[in-house]
């Protein structure tokens, strides 16, 4: 019995409050050049980097697809100067978010 516990205290442990935060995949990149020619994975991983790092600060992270890419727009807009973020850090947090877990056609 301690023994499942202790495992599965573990397990949640492991696999942290960024678990459910989507990785970033060559799909999502695709997704995300629809939208933004010039966009990369690259990119799409930093955006991911910064939400984690700079976004997790103040409140618990927000996990993207739990929001409209047109709310994640005026978020990032608004949340952008309380996490210092640069003007190339603020667009790819906001790609990573707006593609990051949704099918494609479901960015608008
Ligand atoms: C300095 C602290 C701070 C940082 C850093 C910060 N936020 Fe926030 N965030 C807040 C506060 C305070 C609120 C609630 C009040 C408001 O909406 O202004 C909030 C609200 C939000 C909400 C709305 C949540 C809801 O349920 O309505 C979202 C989404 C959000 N932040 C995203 C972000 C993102 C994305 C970043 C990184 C770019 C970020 N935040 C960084 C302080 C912060």
């Amino acid at each position: 019995m301690t023994h499942k516990l202790s495992l599965f205290l573990l397990s949640s442990l492991l696999s942290g409050c960024t678990g459910a935060l989507p990785a970033v995949t060559a799909d999502t990149a695709l997704l995300a050049q629809t939208l933004w020619p010039d966009a990369t994975q690259a990119q799409l991983e930093q955006g991911r980097s910064m939400y984690v790092a700079r976004c997790g600060g103040c409140h618990a992270l927000v996990p993207p697809a739990r929001r409209s890419p047109d709310q994640w727009r005026s978020d990032v807009s608004e949340m952008a100067p309380k996490a210092r973020l640069s003007q190339e850090e603020s667009l790819a947090v906001l790609r990573y978010l707006v593609t990051a877990n949704r099918p494609t056609g479901a960015t608008r």
